[in-house]
C-alpha cells in the first residue's frame, strides 16, 4: 500500500508506532510503543520548535561529553527530573518492614577499600566533626545478618566528593564494612554536610533556569547486601537539616532520616577509637528482605556505566 504523502503528525506518530509494532521482544515492544507515544505527545503538546529540538540536541550531546568515570550527568539529569525516585517507587515497593531505598545518584565509585569496624573514611577531613555511624545489620524477623557488606560513600565536610576535589588524588571518604556475628558494624566518618549537586553542565543550568534551588541535604550513601537479601541502596539523613523538605533530586523518605547526636565527653567507643570530644554518634539498623530470584544489582551497572565512562 502506497504511503500517503500529506502526512499530519497523528498519521506519522501512528506510523511510527505500526513501525514497532512487531518488535519480538514483548517487554521491548511495550517499552518502545510507551516511549514513541508519550514522547510524540510532549512534543506535540509543547509545540517544540525547530530551534528547541536542536537544543535539545545539544544538551543531551553536552552531557554525553561530560561523562566519565568520576562524572554521570544523565543520572543528574534522572535525579533532578525526579525519574529516579519514580523508577525507585517502582521497583521497591516495601510495606514489609525492609529499609527503604533511595536515588543511588551519580557519586559511587568503584574500588572503596574494606575496612576494620571503627575505620575511618574520613581521614582526610580535617575540618569536619568526627562521626561514628553505628548499627546492626537484621533480617525481616530481626535476626542479625553476619557477614553482611556495607558499601559507603558521603561527600567530605566542605560539601564535595572526592571526585570534585581537584586538590584529591584518590579515593576519599569511601569505604566497605562487615558486619560481625551479632550483625553490628561501626563506621568512623565526619559530620554529613548538605551540598550543592554539580551546576557546571546542563543540568546545573536547567536548574537556574527554572528558578530551583541544587542543595541535597546532609546524608551518607549506603549498598547493603548479604547472600540470600536483596541489596538495598539508600542513605541515611540528618534531621536537623534545612533541605530536608526540598531536596534536589526528591530522595528524602521519613524512614531514613535520623539523628545525629553531639558528645561534648568521651565514652569508651570514642576513647578506644582515639577520638576526642565534641564527636557525634547516629545509630541505624538497616533491615533486608530475602532475595527473591537473580537480579542485577546497581553495583553491576555502576560497573558497566564506569567502564563507559573510563573508556571516553
Ligand atoms: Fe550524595
Amino acid at each position: 500500500m502506497p504511503v500517503p504523502r500529506n502526512k499530519t503528525e497523528d498519521d506519522i506518530t501512528a506510523e511510527v508506532l505500526q513501525r514497532f509494532a512487531e518488535t519480538p521482544d514483548p517487554r521491548l515492544r511495550q517499552i518502545m510503543l510507551g516511549l514513541v507515544k508519550h514522547l510524540h505527545a510532549f512534543v506535540k503538546e509543547v509545540e517544540l520548535t525547530e530551534p528547541e529540538w536542536f537544543q535539545a540536541i545539544e544538551i543531551l550531546t553536552e552531557a554525553g561529553r561530560m561523562c566519565s568515570d568520576k562524572r554521570q550527568e544523565f543520572i543528574l539529569f534522572s535525579d533532578t527530573l525526579g525519574v529516579s525516585m519514580v523508577v525507585d517507587l517502582l521497583s521497591h515497593r516495601k510495606p514489609d518492614g525492609a529499609t527503604e531505598s533511595t536515588v543511588f545518584g551519580p557519586f559511587h565509585r568503584l574500588g572503596a577499600p574494606e575496612l576494620p569496624a571503627g575505620g575511618n573514611i574520613a581521614h582526610l577531613d580535617k575540618t569536619g566533626t568526627p562521626t561514628l555511624v553505628g548499627g546492626r545489620v537484621l533480617d525481616l524477623d530481626g535476626k542479625p545478618i553476619a557477614g553482611a557488606l556495607l558499601d559507603v560513600w558521603q561527600a567530605q565536610s566542605s560539601g564535595l566528593y572526592d571526585s570534585q576535589d581537584a586538590g584529591l588524588d584518590g579515593l576519599h571518604m569511601r569505604g566497605k564494612f562487615r558486619t560481625d556475628a551479632e550483625g553490628r558494624f561501626l563506621v568512623r566518618t565526619v559530620r554529613p554536610v548538605n551540598y550543592p549537586i554539580p551546576s557546571d553542565g546542563p543540568v546545573g543550568r536547567m536548574l537556574r533556569a527554572t528558578g530551583r534551588h541544587p542543595w541535597r541535604p546532609a546524608h551518607i550513601h549506603f549498598v547493603v547486601s548479604a547472600d540470600g537479601y536483596e541489596p538495598v541502596t539508600t542513605h541515611i539523613f540528618d534531621r536537623t537539616d534545612e533541605y530536608l523538605g526540598s531536596d534536589a533530586v526528591f530522595a528524602v523518605k521519613d524512614s531514613l532520616v535520623c539523628d545525629f547526636v553531639r558528645h561534648d565527653g568521651t565514652t569508651s567507643e570514642a576513647a578506644r577509637l582515639d577520638i576526642a570530644p565534641p564527636f557525634l554518634t547516629a545509630d541505624f539498623d538497616f533491615h533486608l528482605k530475602p532475595a527473591t530470584g537473580q537480579r542485577a544489582t546497581v553495583l553491576d551497572a555502576q560497573q558497566r556505566l564506569a567502564a563507559l565512562g573510563a573508556a571516553g
